[in-house]
């Protein structure tokens, strides 16, 4: 188990959550893995840089008594924001066991998602979409990749990869740092609702796509 500094958490009933050095470790860790596959604006790693002085400690406020109480509570996940710049979006993504986040895009932007408690389910899909089907409102999803991620891992996305994926807790209560650093034009975001229940046999699905303002949700 790691050592943990004097700034760890311990809420009355909670399990504790990462530490600062935890935090700082794994965020400059997807930082880099980030930096790799997809091309991040310097103005928005700067923003970043002058976050991180705040963002632990804001972090460590607002988790003391979960992030229960924000949007979508009713859903069984709730969203708080901790940074909405035009550069940059911080928050706190809080899922229940058996809730999931429906499939839906962060058209052009890249990120991460690292988890501070419990297991993130993070499945992601690739679209495929003609003019047809555009025309209806549809759009056929293939299954690229499903990861069970636990404290201290995290998930990258990217312009190309994981940009379109859901999110499902593996655990009671699962909470999830998600960091944008090239934040997106929400009216551009899709939510996608699978047409059926059932999984064709190459995984694909094909779904309703449906523009965010038509979807009740805040989740960045
Ligand atoms: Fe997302």
């Amino acid at each position: 188990m790691q050592t943990k500094t004097n700034a760890s958490i311990d809420t009355a009933g909670q399990q504790d959550i990462l530490s600062v050095a935890d935090y700082d470790q794994v965020l400059n860790d997807a930082l880099s893995a980030l930096l790799v596959n997809s091309h991040v604006e310097q103005r928005s790693l700067d923003q970043l840089q002058h976050a991180r002085q705040y963002l632990f400690p804001t972090m460590y406020t607002r988790l003391s008594p979960g992030v229960s109480g924000t949007s979508n509570t009713w859903s069984g996940w709730g969203w708080q924001s901790i940074i909405d710049k035009s550069d940059l979006r911080i928050g706190l993504l809080e899922i229940h066991r058996n809730k999931s986040i429906p499939i839906h895009d962060h058209p052009g932007a890249c990120g991460t998602l690292i988890v501070l408690k419990g297991k993130l389910d993070v499945t992601t899909y690739q679209s495929s979409i003609n003019n047809e089907m555009a025309k209806s409102g549809l759009a056929v999803l293939s299954k690229q990749s499903k990861q069970i991620l636990e404290e201290k891992e995290f998930a990258l996305i990217t312009e190309t990869e994981g940009n379109i994926h859901s999110l499902a807790s593996e655990s009671d209560v699962c909470i999830v740092l998600d960091i944008l650093l090239r934040p997106y034009d929400e009216t551009l975001r899709t939510w996608y609702m699978p047409a059926s229940e059932q999984v064709s046999e190459t995984e694909s699905l094909v779904c309703f796509c449906v523009n965010n303002k038509h979807f009740l949700t805040r989740v960045k």
